[in-house]
């Protein structure tokens, strides 16, 4: 297993349904760190077998730059899955980074997409995990089984919060994705990020928030990408060009903090060297440093300088 990258950027990924020859070329010109282009929710049935030859004719034609290409399939529960991927690794595995699993519920469902990679990779000649794995978390049972889902293959790089199907199956109060249900005064989704965060940390994986459904709601959807953030969180999933900036600014650093933490690591650099007198924590300005506050910052700048700074 060599080509898995669990430090691709992924700020902001751009869902594309994968129906739509428009957006499938749209999205290519969008500076988005990552792009999927859907075969699941987003492709109604009777168009989802198009969709397949769409997609793996934008993967082998466009022009994506450094894009991380992703596809999503349907989830094992349909009779759909097998054939998405086969069709989309088969036909475009050489200009694919990941298949996006949704409704994943137990560590099996990983395991089984896992062995069918293989196989592909065998037959069509690619090299054998070369194709990552990206885990959506979209219920009670996938929640719950999350550690040993996070823990399942060496395919994955990144478990997602799906909000939209996740509030729906725990009968949560709210029919608008992403915004708090009424009636509950604290932050509703706190547990489930934190269970997430802790699954792909504990197996060092990204963690990837969902959807915000109300795509004319900038402030709202900055208030929602910042809170995961806060807690820790690589990334969003961005529905609308104007969601793009928006990620890519929430998920990087901000240039002081950026500076501060290149700071830091200068100033822990020197303490720690001989001209420093080999010592184990130093002062920068009014703020003692030590091998922690390097991990910490070591943590900012390296988004900043994935973020080009
Ligand atoms: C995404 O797939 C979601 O259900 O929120
Ligand atoms: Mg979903």
């Amino acid at each position: 297993m060599t080509s898995v990258n669990r430090l691709r950027p992924r700020r902001s990924c751009l869902a594309v349904p994968g129906s739509n020859p428009r957006f499938l070329e749209k999205a290519q010109g969008l500076p988005a760190d990552q792009v999927f282009l859907d075969l699941e929710d987003a492709c109604a049935p009777l168009v989802k077998e198009s969709a397949r030859h769409h997609i793996v004719d934008a993967l082998n034609n466009g022009d994506w730059g450094n894009k991380t290409k992703v596809v999503r399939v349907n989830d094992w529960t349909t009779h759909w899955t097998y054939r998405d991927v086969i069709t989309v690794v088969e036909g475009a595995g050489q200009n694919l980074d990941c298949i996006m699993l949704p409704k994943v519920q137990d560590a099996e469902q990983v395991k089984a997409l896992d062995l069918l990679l293989t196989q592909i990779e065998k037959t069509v000649g690619l090299e054998v995990g070369k194709i990552g794995i990206e885990a959506q978390i979209e219920n009670a049972k996938g929640l719950v089984n999350v550690d040993a889902i996070a823990a399942a293959s060496p395919r994955l790089e990144t478990i997602i919060f799906g909000p939209a199907d996740f509030m729906a199956s725990i009968n949560m109060k709210s029919l608008v994705v992403g915004e708090q249900p009424p009636g509950y005064p604290a932050d509703a989704y706190h547990y489930i990020l934190m269970r997430i965060l802790m699954a792909a940390r504990a197996n060092d994986l990204q963690a990837i928030d969902g959807p915000y459904l109300q795509i004319r709601n900038p402030d709202g959807f900055r208030e929602v990408a910042g809170r995961a953030a806060a807690l820790g969180f690589d990334g969003k999933w961005v529905l609308h060009p104007d969601q793009v900036g928006i990620a890519n600014e929430v998920f990087s650093p901000s240039q002081e903090d950026y500076d501060h933490a290149e700071l830091i690591l200068d100033a822990y650099t020197w303490a720690t060297s001989e001209a420093g007198g080999f010592k184990g924590s130093a002062m920068l300005g009014d703020e003692m440093i030590d091998e922690a506050s390097r991990k910490m910052a070591l943590v900012i700048a390296g988004k900043g300088r994935a973020a080009g700074f």
